[in-house]
C-alpha cells in the first residue's frame, strides 16, 4: 500500500477550510499565521511558497515578511517581538536555516511559545517530553497522522527511527512511544543498522541520504515512512528510501515527493488553528 500524503493532506485541508469559516463566524476573525523568510535561499523560498499557499487555501489571515540576507539579528528579533505583541497574530514561523550571522537558537527562543506553530521553542520541546499540553512539531505530528490514516497499528509494535535530529528523529520517537510502540533510535553510527531496522514493524527514515534504506533494511510487511528530502545530481527530489526496491517488501510506504512533505504543511495549518483557539479561549 502506498500512503498518499497528498490525498490525505488535501482532505484535511478541505476540512480545515470549512472549520476556519465557522471560526471566523464564531470569533469575528480568522486564524492568522505570519511567516518570516530571511534572504533568498531557493529551497527555503520554495517551502515558504507552499506554506503561504496553504494559508490562503485554508482561509487564514497572515502573510510573508521578507527580510534581506544581511538583516541584523537585532532587527529580526525586533520584528518577532512586534508579532509576539500583536493580538491579531496567532502563529509565527521563521523559516530555517538562517544566515550564519544570526543565532537560530536565539531566534527560536524569541518567538512567544504560545505562537510557536513549528513547536521548536524550548518550552514546547520540554512540555512534549513532560507529557504536558504543547504545540507538537509539524513533521512528527504529520507522520503519526499518516500512520493513523493508513490504519497502521502502533501499540505493541516495534518502531525504529533512523536519525536523532531535534526537528524529526527525537520528537517522532517520543510520539511513537506515546502510542505505545517500543522505539529504537538508530543513527549513522549504529552497528549493523540493516539488522536493527529489519526488526521494525514501523521504520522511519530521517537521515538525509538518498537511497540509504534498501530492501535489506525492511522486514516484510513493515510500514516505511520516508522523511528524506534529497536532490539527485539531475535535480530530482528523492527520499532516504530506495523506493523501487523497498516497495515490493513493505506493507505500506510513503513516496517522496507526496508523502510526509505535504503533511508537514498541513500540520502547520492545524497548529495555527490550535494556537488561535488556545489564545481565543485564553488557555
Ligand atoms: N526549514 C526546514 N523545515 C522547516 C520547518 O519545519 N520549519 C521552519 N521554520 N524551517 C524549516
Amino acid at each position: 500500500m502506498i500512503i498518499d500524503g497528498k490525498v490525505i493532506s488535501q482532505s484535511l485541508k478541505d476540512a480545515m477550510k470549512i472549520e476556519v469559516d465557522a471560526l471566523a463566524e464564531q470569533y469575528g476573525r480568522r486564524p492568522c499565521l505570519m511567516v518570516i523568510i530571511v534572504g533568498d535561499n531557493p529551497a527555503s523560498r520554495s517551502y515558504v511558497r507552499g506554506k503561504i499557499k496553504a494559508t490562503e487555501y485554508c482561509g487564514f489571515d497572515g502573510h510573508l515578511v521578507e527580510l534581506p540576507e544581511d538583516v541584523s539579528e537585532a532587527t529580526l528579533l525586533a520584528e518577532i517581538d512586534k508579532l509576539n505583541n500583536d493580538p491579531l497574530v496567532d502563529g509565527i514561523l521563521v523559516q530555517l536555516p538562517l544566515p550564519k550571522h544570526i543565532s537560530e537558537d536565539k531566534v527560536i527562543a524569541a518567538i512567544s511559545a504560545e505562537k510557536d506553530v513549528d513547536g521548536f521553542h524550548p518550552e514546547n520541546v520540554a512540555r512534549l517530553w513532560l507529557n504536558q499540553h504543547c504545540i507538537l512539531p509539524c513533521t512528527p505530528k504529520g507522520i503519526i497522522e499518516l500512520l493513523d490514516q493508513a490504519g497502521v497499528e502502533m501499540a505493541g509494535k516495534k518502531a525504529v527511527v533512523i536519525g536523532r535530529s531535534n526537528i524529526v528523529g527525537k520528537p517522532v520517537a517520543k510520539l511513537l512511544l506515546d502510542r505505545n510502540a517500543t522505539v529504537t533510535i538508530a543513527h549513522s553510527r549504529t552497528k549493523d543498522l540493516a539488522a536493527v531496522c529489519r526488526e521494525a514493524d514501523i521504520l522511519v527514515a530521517a537521515v538525509g541520504r538518498a537511497k540509504m534504506v534498501t530492501a535489506e533494511y525492511v522486514k516484510p510487511g513493515a510500514a516505511v515512512i520516508d522523511v528524506g528530502i534529497n536532490r539527485t545530481e539531475d535535480g530530482k527530489l528523492v527520499g532516504d528510501v530506495d523506493y523501487e526496491a523497498v516497495l515490493p517488501v513493505a506493507g505500506a510506504i510513503t513516496p517522496v515527493p507526496g508523502g510526509v512533505g505535504p503533511m508537514t504543511i498541513t500540520m502547520l495549518m492545524r497548529n495555527t488553528i490550535e494556537c488561535f483557539l488556545n489564545r481565543m479561549n485564553n488557555k
